[in-house]
């Protein structure tokens, strides 16, 4: 494992600067910190399976998951905000990075040559977002987790980050995790498992 200083920078100036006036799509005004990052990393085992990150703004949670060993060609990424995904090509070069909407889900897995993971690991904001969108990417989670599969979100509220209808519906059943004190803001990370 590398040590923090010898990772990239966390490219906080440029969050900073995507997050004025996109508080409901960027969520926040820094990068999730380093202990929410380990922690949740940590929650998935690390083999050949692919693994699809949701939101991963400037990188965080994707370089602890290579520090930890995933395959830099079985991590997808999806990221709506145009300059974010650019950063992450620039500096990711080996790791599938694709401009789009997560409620797109299927059509962007189709276009890499997937229909299910196994594994997803998610930074989006979901308690900013309005109920149409919270449920449609719930939905579109539900139509890509393979049966047992794995979404690790965190969130800062004390509620379920997921639509509890929508992530019935979905077969998403959640489990509220730890709380990640020394994160900014503190952070629960919850743990779905897909079971119908
Ligand atoms: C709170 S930031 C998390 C960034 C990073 N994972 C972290 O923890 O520091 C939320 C990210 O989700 C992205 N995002 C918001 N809505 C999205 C959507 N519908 N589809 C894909 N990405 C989205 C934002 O552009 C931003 O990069």
């Amino acid at each position: 494992l590398k040590t923090p200083s010898q990772r990239a920078p966390r490219s906080s100036g440029m969050f900073l600067r995507q997050a004025f006036g996109r508080t409901t799509t960027v969520g926040g005004i820094a990068p999730s910190g380093q202990p929410l990052t380990r922690k949740i990393v940590a929650e998935l085992s690390i083999d050949q399976d692919w693994v699809l990150e949701l939101g991963p703004g400037t990188g965080v949670f994707t370089e602890e998951l290579l520090a930890r060993g995933q395959p830099a060609e079985r991590l997808l990424l999806v990221e709506s905000n145009a300059a974010f995904a650019e950063h992450l090509i620039q500096k990711l070069p080996k790791v599938r990075v694709v401009l789009g909407d997560a409620r797109d889900l299927r059509a962007i897995l189709a276009s890499v040559g997937l229909t299910q993971v196994s594994k997803i690991i998610s930074g989006l904001p979901f308690r900013s977002f309005d109920s149409e969108l919270r449920n449609d990417i719930t939905s579109a989670i539900g139509d890509v987790l393979c049966l047992g599969g794995v979404l690790l979100q965190f969130t800062y509220a004390t509620k379920p980050p997921l639509p509890l209808d929508a992530a019935r519906r979905a077969g998403l059943v959640g489990k509220r995790g730890e709380l990640v004190l020394a994160n900014m803001p503190p952070a629960f990370i919850w743990r779905y498992q897909k079971t119908t």
